[in-house]
């Protein structure tokens, strides 16, 4: 279960943060709201959520998720991969210190949180699996790997093959079951995971956050949400349509501490 989160309000210049999606500008005040949205539910769901100010100098900073991997162990503060976004991290380190012993991925890595997903199946394996992509590369996905070994991670590298990020694509709904897209389907590693997959059409709706119980899912994708409930999993649709603007989900919106 989780117990904090952390989350960044969104300063003005996030609408001129990074993104590779073509859905046009985002309304900023929209956004803010949104954001709020996510934090009051995460709230709703029994977490203390820890809001940081807004980093103008740096617009994608309220992706708060990109710039630490944290396990019920340790808080691994990475190198993000796009140039701008790469001091964000001295802004996160003296809060995650309150809670887990950090260590650091160093140059030549670069990874994105966004990129790793943990699965803790304490009772079979605690699993971490790192997708290379446009921000995350070898040298950050071995560093991360080993250092997550000494907790007793089982790693697995994979290639992105689609989207900005690898949790764009999959995402864990329960300890054995993940969501993925259809692409993500048959990766190795994920042979021995239960899967769902959102129906065509519908892949942003691959990027859900488990929240004690509940799955948090982009509204709008009905086929999805559908799916889920069907298979037991509570849902709660969470409107993002200005954070997917630029290109955010609701996994890289926060740091998830148990
Ligand atoms: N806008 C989110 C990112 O590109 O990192």
């Amino acid at each position: 279960m989780y117990k904090h989160a952390i989350v960044r309000r969104p300063g003005k210049s996030s609408v001129r943060g990074l993104t590779s999606v073509d859905r046009g500008k985002p309304d900023f005040e929209r956004l803010i709201e949104q954001h709020r949205h996510y934090t009051n539910a995460l709230a709703s769901l029994g977490l203390e959520v820890i809001e940081l100010e807004a980093l103008e100098e740096f617009p994608d900073a309220y992706f708060t998720e990109d710039v630490a991997i944290v396990t019920p162990e340790i808080s691994v503060i990475t190198r993000p991969g796009a140039d701008s976004r790469r001091g964000e991290t001295l802004h996160i380190t003296d809060v995650l210190a309150k809670f887990r012993e950090l260590k650091y991925i160093t140059e030549p890595g670069i990874i994105d949180g966004g990129d790793v997903l943990i699965v803790d199946q304490s009772y079979v394996k605690r699993h971490c699996i790192v997708g290379l992509s446009a921000r995350t590369n070898q040298p950050g996905a071995e560093q991360l790997c080993d250092i997550l070994s000494e907790y007793g991670y089982q790693g697995d590298v994979v290639d992105v093959p689609e989207a900005l990020h690898f949790k764009s694509s999959v995402n864990f709904i329960d300890s054995h079951t993940l969501l993925v897209t259809q692409t993500c389907f048959s990766l190795d590693c994920l042979a021995a995971y239960r899967k769902l997959v959102v129906p065509e059409g519908e892949e942003y709706a691959a990027n859900v956050v488990w929240i004690n119980g509940k799955v948090l899912i982009p509204d709008g994708y009905p086929g999805t949400q559908r799916l889920l409930e069907e298979n037991g999993f509570q849902t709660i649709a969470m409107p993002v349509s200005e954070i997917a603007k630029m290109d955010g989900g609701l996994t890289c919106l926060s740091l998830r501490l148990t």
